[in-house]
């Protein structure tokens, strides 16, 4: 049983890290980013709301978040452990998530920082095409998929997502300051916080991680 949670700006690598996690300890990714993106593509009334605050670079309110959470954590998948990519991303969804956790009786095991300066984000976002079907992140510099604007996992073309410009970067990243940044004191506190170094190789980054877990 390993639950984790990836955290770190927008940009960080949390959903290119989530994936060798996945693979290695065989526990699924949550990506909150993912699941309200899938509810836009099928036009859902939860979907359509989502969109206003995501298309801005805004926080969707709590209350949508922590019910697509509750739901989540309790499916089957979830029994040997998971890693959560994008999620907590304000105190109050931290605290509800603590809630969650005891109802079903499980904990955080680890909170993985990756750590990124604001100033190697905007390129990082602007260059990224990422996989609509099974979600994995390339970039047209730093990670190459094998054939141009092709997923090498799944086959599938790769997008450009609406909110990766360098206009809502910002606003994206002036959220994650003023609402997010403030779980990484939450966590240390708790003594789950580990840090690693997100500016290194995509794989240092990786064999960083599997370090830390073990
Ligand atoms: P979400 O989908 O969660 O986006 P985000 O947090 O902004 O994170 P990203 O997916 O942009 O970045 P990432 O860290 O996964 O980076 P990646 O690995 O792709 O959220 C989108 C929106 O949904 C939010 O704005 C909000 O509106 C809403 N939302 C979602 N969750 C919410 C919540 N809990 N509460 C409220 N609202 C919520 O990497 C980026 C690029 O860098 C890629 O191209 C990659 O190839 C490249 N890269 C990665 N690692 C490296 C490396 N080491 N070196 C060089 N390049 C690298």
């Amino acid at each position: 049983m390993m639950n984790i949670m990836l955290f770190g700006a927008p940009g960080a690598g949390k959903g290119t890290q989530a994936k060798p996690i996945m693979e290695r300890y065989g526990i699924p990714q949550i990506s909150t980013g993912d699941i309200l993106r899938a509810a836009i593509k099928a036009e859902t009334a939860m979907g359509m709301e989502a969109k206003k605050y995501m298309d801005e670079g805004k926080l969707v309110p709590d209350s949508t978040i922590i019910g697509i959470i509750k739901d989540r954590l309790t499916m089957e998948d979830c029994k040997t452990g998971f890693i959560l990519d994008g999620f907590p991303r304000t105190i109050a969804q931290a605290e509800a998530l603590e809630v969650i956790m005891k109802e079903i009786g499980i904990k955080l095991d680890k909170v993985i920082s990756l750590n990124v300066p604001d100033n190697a984000i905007v390129a990082r976002i602007t260059g990224r095409q990422g996989c609509p079907s099974c979600g994995a992140s390339f970039h047209k510099i730093f990670n190459k998929p094998k054939v141009d604007g092709v997923c090498d996992l799944c086959g599938h073309g790769l997008i450009t997502r609406k909110d990766d410009t360098e206009e809502t970067v910002k606003v994206r990243l002036e959220s994650y300051h003023n609402q997010t940044a403030p779980l990484f004191d939450f966590y240390k506190k708790r003594n789950i916080l580990v840090e690693v170094d997100g500016m290194k190789e995509l794989s240092e980054v990786t064999s960083e991680i599997f370090k830390i877990l073990g």
